[in-house]
């Protein structure tokens, strides 16, 4: 595995601050659209949640503008809520294919999320690890964070070696999402979600967190102890894993002025910089 080491101060989370949410946005789109353009093939571990509407609005308007081509890409979501069809207004098969399928050349087929509404909910999360592994890994997964720390639906108390599997959604969660379904009655209580063993294979981590409502989280995810009760925190054992947050999200991080020195000296980040 390819580590980052020495450079870095035996500090593997990079961390990005940006004046706000558009910012914040603007750059993680940018690494996206570098990451694409160098490999053409890449496997796209990708997200849902209102934090990567931005971040989908910037990959449309590349795919417009600049002609940025996904037909070879595949892509992987986290997850799926359980019982819901693809055409439910609150399933992640349906957002997806609102805010970014449907507005750009992806080949339907090699667009993935577990299927919530399969009979055996075993099998088919068995089926979703396969077809990740057949696919020779996610190259670059893009995360949100829930304000209980999960990633993916990875709630408090996920193992941190999990696999793709059904998670009970915490009332955190069913609270946080509600509003997409007119109400916690109306939420499913249950998703499969990729495991975190799941998501720290892939091969570069990329996480977007935006707001003065994550930044309590973001500390603890990124600067606090190893737990399994905040699944974000399993990313600091990931080789590769960038976060890029806003100046409100990055409220409560200790390190803010190294991090911010990093990203201003660092070469690797020049091009990203806005004058
Ligand atoms: C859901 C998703 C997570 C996502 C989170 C953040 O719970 N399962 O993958 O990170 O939403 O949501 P938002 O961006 O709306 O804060």
């Amino acid at each position: 595995m390819f580590i980052r080491a020495g450079s870095w101060l035996n500090f593997v989370v990079e961390v990005i601050i940006r004046a706000d949410e558009a910012a914040a946005a603007r750059l993680v789109a940018r690494i996206l659209v570098k990451e694409v353009r160098a490999n053409p093939h890449l496997v796209l571990g990708l997200a849902t949640g209102r934090t990567m509407e931005a971040v989908y609005r910037l990959l449309v308007e590349a795919h417009r503008q600049e002609g940025l081509d996904f037909s070879l890409c595949r892509t992987f979501n986290l997850d799926e809520y359980v019982g819901l069809a693809a055409d439910h207004p609150g399933a992640y098969r349906y957002y997806m294919n609102r805010h970014l399928f449907e507005q750009v050349n992806f080949d339907p087929r090699n667009t993935h999320l577990p299927n919530g509404m399969a009979k055996d909910l075993e099998a088919e999360c068995a089926r979703y690890e396969h077809v990740i592994e057949k696919a020779g890994g996610i190259d670059l997964q893009l995360l949100g964070i829930g304000r209980d720390g999960h990633i993916g639906f990875n709630e408090p108390l996920s193992a941190l070696r999990s696999r793709t599997r059904v998670k009970a959604l915490t009332p955190t969660t069913l609270e946080q999402n509600a509003p997409c379904f007119g109400g916690a009655d109306n939420m499913p209580r249950r998703a499969i979600t990729m495991g975190v063993g799941t998501i720290l294979e892939c091969r570069r981590c990329l996480l977007l967190a935006t707001g003065a409502e994550k930044a309590e989280v973001i500390a603890r995810a990124v600067e606090g102890p190893i737990t399994s009760m905040v699944s974000a925190t399993a990313l600091q054992l990931h080789p590769r894993c960038t976060v890029v947050v806003d100046e409100p999200a990055a409220r409560r991080l200790e390190g803010a002025d190294y991090y911010h020195w990093i990203f201003a000296n660092e070469p690797e980040w020049e091009e990203f910089r806005e004058s």
